[in-house]
């Protein structure tokens, strides 16, 4: 069963009413700063009142929810049998991957998570109040690796959006603390740009070195075949809703999100299908698809004369993890 990627209601609704009363232009303009310092390489420091929260959860929480959903969606049908029962958010912000595990996993029931600033926690408390699910979370403000040597090891450990802020050494040492709280998946999230693919290529690669298998995308666990300028990336189209629209200063009804991902797990998946790592191209001959195989890179072309083939591959999207015909 695929997650759907828009905010479930209840955490819409608690938004749309923390936004009652405030200026929407002076919170589009502080979403607007904070968007900026992400741009230009800064991290969340920028964030350091209330509202500077709210505009964040506002102007960015739809995104990367709806990354984490697609990245979930990826892992569940590789790992059709997962059911996590416990969750560990590693730089929560305003709790988005919680609220995302929890839409895409109805067994988890214990839900821990980790971040250093305080006013995002806050308003993470403050959302998560309005859910019946999630109105006990334990959340810890403090920096991940001090607050996590003595956090418990949970099922499913996420990661989203957080590895870029941090520095070359203190993301490695974290990856493996990381690591050593998983007990079954490690998901781990960043923006579908060429650096946050590099993020993702780095720490898949160091903890293969220890053990990790790819749950996905990647239908095997050897070395990356995609070659600079080509980075592994996916899209994910979210509806916007009119708040969202205004504090973004949007016009366009839905965004699509660029994000990169990696799931690893502790077993070896059974299933490899491949990897579909672009929009097919679709005509009335052939489809002609880009795929990561587990024997590596292919552009796959399907002729129309296949008609089982063909008509299968005509609905092959981005993202997908799909069978070829051999
Ligand atoms: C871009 S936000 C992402 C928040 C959330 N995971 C999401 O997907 O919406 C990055 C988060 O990482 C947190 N963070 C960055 N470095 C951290 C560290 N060393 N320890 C704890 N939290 C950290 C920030 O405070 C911020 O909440």
């Amino acid at each position: 069963m695929m997650t759907a990627p828009d905010l479930p209601a209840e955490l819409k609704a608690a938004l749309d009413s923390r936004l009652q009363g405030l200026s929407r232009s002076d919170t589009a303009t502080r979403a607007a700063i904070i968007s900026k310092t992400y741009r230009d390489g800064g991290g969340s420091g920028a964030i350091k009142s209330a509202t500077d929260a709210l505009a964040y959860a506002l102007a960015r929480m739809p995104a990367t929810y709806a990354a984490v959903i697609a990245s979930l969606n990826a892992l569940c049908e590789a790992r059709p049998d997962f059911a996590p029962k416990n969750l560990l958010d590693v730089g929560a912000g305003p709790g988005t991957a919680t609220w995302a595990a929890a839409e895409a996993f109805l067994s988890l029931q214990n839900f821990d998570l980790v971040d250093a600033n305080t006013d995002l926690r806050a308003l993470a408390l403050d959302l998560a109040s309005s859910s019946a699910r999630l109105r006990d979370i334990n959340y810890r403000r403090g920096d991940a690796r001090a607050t996590l040597a003595d956090a418990e090891a949970a099922d499913l450990v996420v990661a989203s959006y957080v590895i870029g802020e941090l520095g070359d050494a203190e993301r490695s040492a974290l990856t493996d603390l990381m690591w050593t709280k998983t007990r079954d998946t490690l998901l781990i999230v960043e923006p579908g740009s060429p650096a946050g693919y590099a993020r993702i290529l780095a720490l898949r690669q160091q903890l293969i070195a220890a053990g990790a298998h790819v749950a996905a995308p990647c239908p095997h666990d050897g070395q990356c075949p995609i070659q600079p300028p080509d980075w592994c990336h996916f899209t994910q189209r979210l509806p916007r809703s009119q708040a969202h629209k205004q504090i973004k200063g949007a016009e366009l009804p839905f965004e699509d999100e660029k994000f990169a991902y990696v799931a690893l797990a502790r077993a070896r998946s059974v299933q490899h299908s491949s990897r579909v790592l672009a929009q097919p191209v679709v005509t009335k001959i052939e489809v002609t698809a880009k795929l990561c195989t587990a024997d590596g890179l292919v552009i796959a072309k399907v002729p129309r004369r296949a008609k089982a083939e063909y008509a299968r591959a005509r609905r092959w999207r981005w993202g997908d993890a799909v069978m070829e015909e051999s």
